[in-house]
């Protein structure tokens, strides 16, 4: 039990105020305490793993030894035990600034410069930013990259992030607050001076010269309570008793190792990034946890003569500047383990996981993956052991790496600090890595390797090369190692190393992590770079030299120009670029908003964290928290489930199954709660509730289910046609006489496609909050989703009481892209329920694993395609046939198949067609909406097609995209008219502003001149058609209500999602009533205010609502109309009191009856979509043929906005939607076990882009107006399109790769396969070293993960 008498007080600061705790429990961490004891909301849970940096705070620590304060530090505040900020200053987004007392300007120029959207993030962007700037005023623009390397964003695509952060980088920073107090939202006299002339193209979305300027005297100081306390430490050990763990921090070292000896099973908790996630994930436990935070003597450095000692608690961060400072001081010579370790500590995890994990931590860990340990190896490091009966020294070998007993640490021991000697003249050392992205990823296999030359000789007196990734720790090659001592450093010896490399490290077929070919390739890939890079410094030292190394001329040829690319890895790149939009209209009055670049509305409020969500509500009287029972088989009969030992744990109050549900469980085959059968792995079958989140998540491991399971079992879409497994019946669109053509066309080619699936990965995981009223059934649901509506009917039907008992309330909503769509009135209704069955509010909050394993995504799709062309590149007939998994139940599975065939022909024009579409049913978790609903997928397909047409006419992709494309007024494949100018326009101005056609001839140089790297270029056009092809779907209702001190409040059916809906409805409702933005409010979406709402979705939201919104002012504006026109002088305030009292009603709805959208599959005609967008997108790579890897160097993007109604919000929903398309189509990959349990449940599995994603170069132009009739002032919906623009990047990695293969004489054609992760991307430029690896017959093993596309 808790001892709040035995136990310490834990003393530290938060914000500048002290805090003081007794009763703190030992398993808890910082970001549980600030978020549930101090209230600091601001502060969020996206992950409880360290990877998204959505809880990033500062802390500050004094140094007794330096009297300074140490460094200010970010850290992740989920994996911070809190036992171990004693002592230290806590500072939270609350604490840097606040809408009510004073912005910060971090917190005013990420918002002023649009760098929020759902807002989700920015409070931990805020913080990292933040913390840089408290160490480094005016930081380089690379120490701002690296600074924001750890922060995940699923929304903004980051490059106004940078940009904001960028203002701090710059020279001049005086303060230019024109200190008027006036609303920033209002645009006044000379405001339209701030972002160009007037109706001309603009490049500038914010007034850097309004920003506030940096006053660094202004922060929080550190308490000098603190300081104090660090200048006379406290040495008595202190200790804090929780109820199943006791935390003891000594305050010397020979206390430290006293507890050693009495809890030899005991681990030294010091950064806590190893220990806390595995605690959490892999559920270890230790009852006695050592903090060794207090000793000194474990962060000592000393350099020798011979080398560097760092102490084990010196964190990675401060081990990256010691070796800086290193390098510095001594010959290159010396210090190229130094190096090797410095390259490999900069993409090493985040900056806060840098400077929380400690160089002691990351020996003992031993991952498997871990950077440094492979290159610690190879270059001799010790380690200093002590204990209390004295110290002695171990190796850094093979055998502690394996954890042999004799090698390893006694019990009682811990690492006192680790000796790294220095190296010396004829000796290499090397570094090497590869991710599936290039910063913040672990690594699929990483190396160091070192080489001895003998002296003036190339030949080989010492070698150790030491590989991460292969194995269940770092592997030594000492053997192959060994029988190449004496070698000389050639290709010959090369050769044979492989060989004996390939031999020594090898990799079982089913080996954990799969990717085992690649991997394989990996290990000769590394060496084959070490090799050359030796040889290059070989050749200076010849230079210098002139001794006998390079005889055989061989190794000569090896290393001509057109080979050194190998050598460069791929440089971390600030993100530059321009966008550009077309000013408004020179008459339009200067109070009007509608066309300006409006900041979010709730921008300032995200950066202060003062934004509320969902979790963000107070605890609410007699509150319980519920967590879900997954299936843990894919397809079962449910025998039993056993809740009793749940129910025993204390503060488990209930468990709620399917026999509680009062109405409805669900639909038949899609129960909200699984009853008798599962058909997936991750179907909830039932719920815990209790007085904790921790215990009613330890209350569902204690739930026993038995099963019985059933065949068949099916994951992938081969399998579900095997099995005639379907969810719906075949889509099909057909034009022209496809047979024929096929007949009289010069070639055809058939080929097939697979495109992964995507996890929506919004920042804010599903969350519900649930309070019964105590009057009528009635309840209160606080909810995260785009349709509250759905979750409102759900929850309705689920307890079986009339829909106006229930009221949902949707603030804001921390990212959904179409995955807040259906899922959360499966939430929402189990934990009405709970709420019902046990009287109490509920609240529900989804871990990220649980919400990835339980939700579903993007489907994935396989493609076949037959396409029959002319010898010059015109298609005249495609047949596509395309599968996409749909999981075990329909969710929206056939809306996706429509969407996908009705959208599937793209830019082009081609008069025979066929497509067929099926959904998979498969023993999967359903998949769902998801940003552009089908369309990124099977317009990989259309696009594949072309690429491959092209390859096979010799002809560049370009041209045949151009000889197809739509070119005059014409009717798509169901008949719908439409005119194809705009896209015309778009291609155009993106061929000609990206520089197209010159760029394509510098990348084919470039390639002439560079082996082992090359670039790409593709160009793609899309038209994408908008909205729903229902026409019920087409309608929305507003309300607006104009209150008697002339203030406006504004409700409308949309909810804000971070694409700034409630920004662009306050534009539309200015414009109308002529009135600042600042008088008109939003407060939430409510079904009790705007009933029966359809979801914010399909891009048409601010469409749809924007009209209800002028409906409703134009109704009270024509009230009014009378007063005006008597009273024109009046102001606003003497209308409306006017109007009060002569009863004019001042309140309206305001109601649009939208587009009439019709479609007959039957017929295969129709009139689905109100209007299309169109866009192009031209993307430039490089790819490192040896590794995989690829680097983005340009990206123009041109979008028909048509009359954008904000400029910066537009753009920002383009470069979102590129940068998560981009994702998609590159590293975003789902892996499932032959189980078909999904493994990538964290973003440690699941890369999605990260800041050094973002192209080199990212422009991002509006087409100057064109004219939609049917919009809201003639703008348009841009939510979804910039997804598929994202498979530019696609396209241009394809173009490398092909120009690998032609070059290499290897057939063009290869299978597509997205995401192009560097694994396939490796692969598919097969080499000698490709041929080299050794290659498993599928039949004699279980592979580790199956594609299921
Ligand atoms: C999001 C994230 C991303 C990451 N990315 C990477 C990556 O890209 N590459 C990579 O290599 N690693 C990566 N890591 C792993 C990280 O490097 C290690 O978790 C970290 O170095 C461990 O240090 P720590 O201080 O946090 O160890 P802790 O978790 O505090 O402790 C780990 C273990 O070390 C022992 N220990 C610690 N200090 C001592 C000592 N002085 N004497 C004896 N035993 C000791 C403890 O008893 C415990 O068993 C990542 C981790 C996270 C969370
Ligand atoms: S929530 Fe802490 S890093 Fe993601
Ligand atoms: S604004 Fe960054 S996650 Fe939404």
């Amino acid at each position: 039990m808790r001892c709040a008498s035995r136990s310490d007080e834990l003393v530290f600061f938060v914000n500048g105020r002290k805090v003081m705790e007794r009763n703190v429990d030992p398993e808890g961490t910082l970001l549980t305490f600030l978020r549930k004891n101090l209230r600091l909301t601001g502060t969020k849970y996206a992950c409880g793993r360290g990877g998204c940096g959505a809880c990033t705070v500062m802390v500050s620590k004094h140094d007794p030894v330096s009297r300074k304060i140490q460094r200010h530090f970010s850290v992740t505040a989920c994996l911070m035990p809190i036992c171990s900020l004693y002592g230290a200053a806590v500072t939270t987004v609350e604490g840097v600034g606040s809408i009510k007392t004073r912005l910060h300007p971090v917190q005013e120029r990420i918002a002023k410069s649009h760098g929020t959207q759902c807002g989700f993030c920015t409070p931990g962007m805020v913080m990292s930013m933040y913390t840089l700037l408290r160490n480094h005023p005016q930081p380089s623009e690379e120490q701002l990259t690296e600074a924001l390397g750890g922060n995940l964003c699923r929304c903004t695509g980051y490059r106004p992030i940078l940009e904001s952060g960028r203002t701090f980088c710059m020279e001049s920073n005086s303060c230019q607050q024109k200190g008027t107090g006036k609303c920033c939202l209002d645009w006044g006299e000379n405001d339209s001076s701030r972002l160009g002339k007037k109706n001309e193209i603009c490049t500038k979305l914010f007034a850097k010269e309004e920003f506030q300027s940096l006053d660094p005297t202004q922060e929080l100081i550190f308490p000098p309570e603190l300081l104090r306390m660090a200048e006379n430490p406290e040495k008595r050990t202190l200790t804090f008793y929780g109820e199943r763990v006791t935390w003891i921090s000594p305050g010397t070292l020979k206390d430290l190792l006293e507890l050693k000896v009495k809890h030899p099973e005991a681990p030294l908790v010091v950064g806590n990034t190893s220990l806390g996630p595995a605690m959490k994930s892999q559920r270890q436990f230790h009852p006695v946890l050592l903090s060794p935070a207090r000793i000194s003597e474990l962060s000592m450095v000393t350099k020798t003569s011979d080398g560097l000692t760092i102490g084990a608690g010196c964190s990675l961060a401060q081990t990256q500047d010691i070796l800086a400072e290193r390098i510095a001081e001594l010959p290159e010579e010396k210090t190229q383990t130094y190096r090797a370790l410095l390259k490999h500590l900069r993409s090493l995890a985040g900056q806060q996981i840098r400077n929380m994990a400690s160089l002691g931590g990351h020996v003992i860990s031993r991952h498997c993956c871990s950077d440094l340990n492979p290159v610690l190896a190879v270059s001799n490091a010790t380690l200093n052991l002590i204990s209390a009966e004295g110290t002695r020294q171990i190796p850094l070998n093979e055998h502690f790496l394996a954890g042999l007993a004799s090698a390893d640490l006694k019990p009682e021991e811990i690492l006192e600090s680790v000796h790294i000697p220095h190296s010396q003249k004829w000796e290499f050392v090397s570094a090497f890595r590869q991710a599936q992205c290039q910063q913040n990823a672990l690594p699929h296999v990483n190396a160091g390797m070192r080489v001895l030359l003998k002296e003036g000789t190339d030949s080989i007196e010492d070698l150790s090369i030491a590989y991460g990734g292969v194995g269940a720790a770092t592997i030594s090659a000492h053997r192959s190692c060994q029988q190449l001592l004496g070698r000389r450093w050639n290709e010959l010896m090369l050769d044979e190393a492989c060989r004996l490399l390939l031999d020594e490290v090898s990799l079982p077929g089913s080996a954990p992590g799969g990717r085992v070919e690649f991997k394989r390739t990996l290990v000769v890939s590394f060496l084959f770079k070490f090799y050359l890079e030796v040889l290059q410094e070989l050749k200076k030292l010849v230079k210098l030299f002139s001794v006998a190394v390079g005889a055989d001329s061989r190794h000569r040829s090896e290393v001509s120009d057109q080979f050194l690319s190998a050598l460069e890895d791929f440089p971390v790149t600030i993100p530059q670029g321009v966008q550009t939009y077309q000013n408004v209209d020179p008459h339009q009055p200067l109070q009007d908003p509608v066309g300006r670049p409006i900041m979010h509305l709730s921008a300032l409020k995200h950066a202060t964290g003062e934004a509320m969500f969902c979790d963000d509500i107070p605890v609410v009287d007699k509150e319980l928290f519920m967590a879900l029972v997954t299936s843990s088989r894919a397809h079962a009969k449910i025998i039993s489930i056993d809740v009793s030992k749940a129910l025993e744990l204390p503060e488990v109050v209930d468990v709620i199954t399917a026999e509680d549900i009062p109405g409805t469980n669900g639909a038949e085959g899609d129960k909200l709660l699984a009853v008798e059968e599962v058909t997936c792995v991750g179907q909830i079958i039932c719920a815990v509730v209790a007085e904790t989140d921790v215990q009613a998540k330890r209350a569902t491991e204690k739930i026993e289910i038995t099963y019985e399971d059933l065949e068949p079992v099916i994951f992938t879409i081969k399998d579900a046609i095997k099995h005639n497994s379907f969810l719906c019946p075949e889509k099909k669109l057909e034009q022209g006489n496809v047979e024929e053509a096929f007949e009289k066309v010069d070639q055809t080619i058939e080929g097939e496609v697979h495109v992964g699936g995507q996890e929506h990965f919004y920042m804010e995981t599903q969350r519900v909050l649930v309070i019964p009223k105590t009057e009528d059934k009635e309840l209160d649901i606080y909810v995260s989703t785009q349709d509250p509506a759905h979750v409102q009917k759900t929850v309705s039907s689920t307890l079986n009481i009339p829909i106006n008992r229930i009221t949902c309330h949707v603030k804001r909503v921390g990212g959904g892209f179409g995955g807040k769509v259906g899922k959360p009135a499966v939430f929402g209704a189990i934990a009405a329920v709970g709420a019902i069955k046990t009287g109490h509010p509920i609240r529900l909050v989804l871990d990220r694993e649980d919400d990835m394993l339980i939700t579903g995504g993007r489907h994935p799709l396989f493609g076949k395609y037959k396409v029959g062309f002319t010898n010059n590149g015109r298609i005249k007939a495609l047949d596509i046939e395309c599968y996409i998994n749909g999981g075990c139940t329909l969710d929206d599975s056939e809306l996706v198949t429509e969407f996908l065939i009705l959208k599937l022909e793209n830019a082009y024009k081609i008069r025979n067609l066929r497509f067929r579409g099926r959904a998979c049913m498969t023993n999967l978790p359903s998949n769902t909406a998801f940003r552009g609903f089908g369309f990124p997928q099977g317009a990989l397909v259309t696009e594949s097609c072309i690429t491959a047409v092209a390859a096979k006419c010799g002809l560049p992709p370009e041209k045949i995209r151009e000889k197809n494309m739509y070119k005059t007024v014409d009717k798509t494949i169901y008949k719908q008219a439409f005119n194809p100018e705009t896209l015309i326009r778009c291609w155009n101005e993106c061929l000609d502003k990206s520089s197209f056609h010159s760029r394509r001839m510098q990348v084919e140089e470039f390639n002439k001149k560079n082996y082992w790297k090359k670039k790409g270029i593709a160009i793609i056009p899309m038209k994408f058609s908008v909205g729903f092809a229902a026409t019920s779907y087409h309608q929305a209702a507003a309300l607006v209500h104009i209150y008697t001190d002339g203030s406006v409040l504004v409700t409308h059916g949309g909810n804000e999602l971070g694409q700034g809906i409630h920004t662009k409805m306050l534009q539309v409702a200015s414009r109308e009533l002529k009135i600042p933005m600042s008088c008109i409010h939003i407060s939430e979406t409510s079904t009790a205010t705007v009933p029966n709402t359809i979801a914010t979705a399909a891009s048409v939201g601010a469409d749809v609502n924007g009209r209800a919104v002028q409906n409703a002012c134009q109704i009270l504006l024509k009230r009014l109309e009378p007063i005006i026109k008597k009273h024109p002088e009046g102001t606003w305030e003497n209308w409306i009191e006017a109007a009060f009292e002569q009863r004019i009603s001042l309140s309206a709805t305001g109601y649009f009856r939208g587009y009439k959208a019709f479609m007959d599959w039957e017929k295969g005609v129709g009139d689905p979509f109100p209007y299309y967008v169109y866009g192009a997108a031209c993307s430039e790579v490089e790819i490192d043929c040896l590794t995989g890897a690829h680097k983005k160097i340009r990206t123009d993007i041109i979008m028909d906005a048509c009359c954008s109604l904000n400029p910066a919000i537009d753009i920002g929903q383009i470069e979102g939607s590129f940068i998560q398309g981009m994702g998609l189509y590159t590293t975003e990959e789902l892996k499932y076990s032959p189980e078909g349990i999904l493994y990538s449940r964290s973003p440690d599995e699941y890369k999605i882009p990260t800041i050094t994603d973002v192209p080199e170069e990212f422009n991002v132009s509006l087409l100057p107006s064109s004219q939609t009739p049917l919009t809201i002032y003639s703008s348009k919906g841009l939510g979804e399109s910039g997804m598929f623009l994202g498979s530019s990047v696609f396209f241009a990695i394809a173009d490398a790769v092909a120009t690998v293969r032609r070059e290499r004489d290897i057939a063009e054609d290869f299978m597509v396969q997205s995401p192009a992760t560097p694994e396939r991307v490796r692969m598919a430029c097969a080499d000698r070293f490709t041929k080299m690896i050794p290659r498993d017959d599928p039949e004699t093993f279980k592979p580790w993960s199956i594609p299921i596309a």
